[in-house]
């Protein structure tokens, strides 16, 4: 079972997507382990986003994940981290694919509304950087029999 990190990004809580971002992990049969909203700070973005340091989007990029408050999650289930970025589309959302989140509700690549961790290694670190372990939520859920083979 994997587990890996979701932003909604400050775009979708200004938007009021946070509902429907949450609902269609929910709906996958994804299970929210852990969740907070918060203001990402200059430090936590620059450790967040460490390996854009010094791309001409950076600036930019540390600046709108600072801007507003984000929820932070945590989802597990089977391959998760494939799972949660297939269900964000694209980085573009001109090239995301329709049924995605980033295909269906966002325009623009520097407001695309949702991170995933990209990796099974990045997950476990990006969810060190936002959640200490009392933060995580062990719990049975009555659903999953009907999830999980
Ligand atoms: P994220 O980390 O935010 O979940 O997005 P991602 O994995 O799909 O994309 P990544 O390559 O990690 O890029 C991080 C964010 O930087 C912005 N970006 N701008 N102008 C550009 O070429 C460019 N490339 C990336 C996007 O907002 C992207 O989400
Ligand atoms: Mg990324």
């Amino acid at each position: 079972m994997q587990r890996t990190l979701v932003l909604v990004k400050p775009d979708g809580v200004q938007r009021g997507l946070i509902g429907r971002i949450v609902a269609r992990l929910e709906r996958r049969g994804l299970k929210l382990v852990a969740m907070k909203m918060m203001r990402i700070s200059r430090e936590l973005a620059g450790r967040h986003y460490a390996e854009h340091r010094g791309k001409p989007f950076y600036d930019g990029l540390i600046a709108f994940i600072t801007s507003g408050p984000v929820v932070a999650m945590i989802w597990e289930g089977r391959e998760a981290v494939t799972v949660v970025r297939s269900v964000m589309g694209s980085t573009d959302p001109l090239k995301a694919a329709p049924g995605t989140i980033r295909g269906d509700l966002a325009l623009d690549l520097g407001m695309n509304l949702i991170h995933g961790s990209d990796s099974v290694d990045r997950a476990e670190s990006e969810m060190a950087l936002f959640f200490s372990a009392d933060e995580l939520h062990d719990y049975e859920r009555t659903a999953d029999r009907w999830i999980r083979e």
